[in-house]
């Protein structure tokens, strides 16, 4: 069993994002007449995600509550691509109005053919320090909002008879996590397990909805803003293309970037925890 210094200097020696090819999608324009809804689309994530899909000519549907920021992303993509972009203000914690703005989205736009469970929150602190109410909104805001956002979805996939949704897990989600984390990790394995279980719904029923499990490393947002080094991150531009791309190909689960995350997956499941606390 390697340590985790040795596991990092093995990696350091291989390709850390070989997942970089968007020009084909791109110029294919695999997104033509089609529309994706992402959540959480005010920053980060969510707007790189908008960005590289509206690049290969996807319509957007995007909400969060900062429209502030929303309204200028629309600008932005619009001056650059001949797409449709819709923005709507969304609360995730208001579980009503989650199913009224998907709902909305998909009578405005006819079809919604994805639907990316994007928006969360990092906060957190060490369990029994009174925090609990911090820790309480992350398991909120990442795993109820996140079953709403599912519950939605599926509701408007169902009446398509199609589908594609998307949930934004996290490497965290591979173990327990200490510190700061320990919350987050549970809220992201809860979440993956829940699409997990969407997508084993739709084998048993046969209906053609896909549902993709995507845990991202550490990319650098404002979710870790002013955070130290973080192993193995990449910026937003890489790590974005590295989502758009890997989604694009509608796998069960991915780790994103794939290189080095999918070979520090099978290392996190099998280390001692003390080793794998040293990648939080
Ligand atoms: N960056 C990473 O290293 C990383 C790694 C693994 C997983 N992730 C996951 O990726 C997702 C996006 O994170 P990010 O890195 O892009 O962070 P970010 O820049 O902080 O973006 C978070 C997004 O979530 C939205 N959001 C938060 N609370 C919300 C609420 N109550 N209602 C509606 N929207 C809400 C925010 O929009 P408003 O504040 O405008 O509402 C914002 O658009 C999260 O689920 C995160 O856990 C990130």
């Amino acid at each position: 069993m390697l340590t985790l210094s040795q596991l990092m200097q093995q990696l350091q020696q291989t390709v850390m994002t070989p997942n970089t090819d968007l020009s084909t999608l791109v110029s294919q324009q695999v997104g033509q007449g089609k529309t994706v809804l992402i959540t959480g689309a005010s920053s980060g994530l969510g707007a790189g995600m908008a960005r590289h899909f509206a690049s290969m000519g996807y319509n957007l549907a995007l909400c969060a509550r900062r429209t502030e920021r929303l309204d200028t992303l629309k600008r932005e993509i619009l001056a650059q691509y001949p797409v449709n972009v819709s923005v709507k203000a969304l609360d995730v914690a208001d579980y009503d109005q989650v199913f009224t703005v998907f709902r909305d989205f998909a009578q405005e736009f006819g079809k919604i053919d994805r639907i990316i469970v994007n928006a969360g929150v990092g906060e957190g602190r060490r369990i029994g320090k009174g925090a609990f109410d911090i820790n309480r909104k992350t398991a909120e805001i990442n795993f109820i909002s996140g079953l709403a956002q599912c519950e939605a979805a599926m509701e408007i996939f169902r009446a398509q008879n199609s589908g594609h949704l998307v949930v934004i897990s996290s490497m965290s989600a591979m173990r327990g996590l200490p510190k700061h984390l320990t919350t987050y990790a549970a809220s992201k394995a809860g979440i993956a397990h829940l699409a997990e279980g969407i997508r084993a719904d739709m084998l048993a029923a046969e209906l053609p909805i896909k549902v993709s499990t995507i845990y991202p490393g550490y990319i650098r947002t404002e979710i870790n803003e002013g955070a130290k080094p973080l192993p193995f991150e990449v910026t937003e531009e890489v790590g974005t293309k590295a989502l758009a791309i890997a989604i694009e190909g509608e796998p069960d689960e991915a780790c994103v970037p794939a290189m080095p995350w999918s070979l520090v997956q099978q290392w996190m499941k099998t280390a001692p925890l003390k080793w794998v606390n040293q990648l939080s």
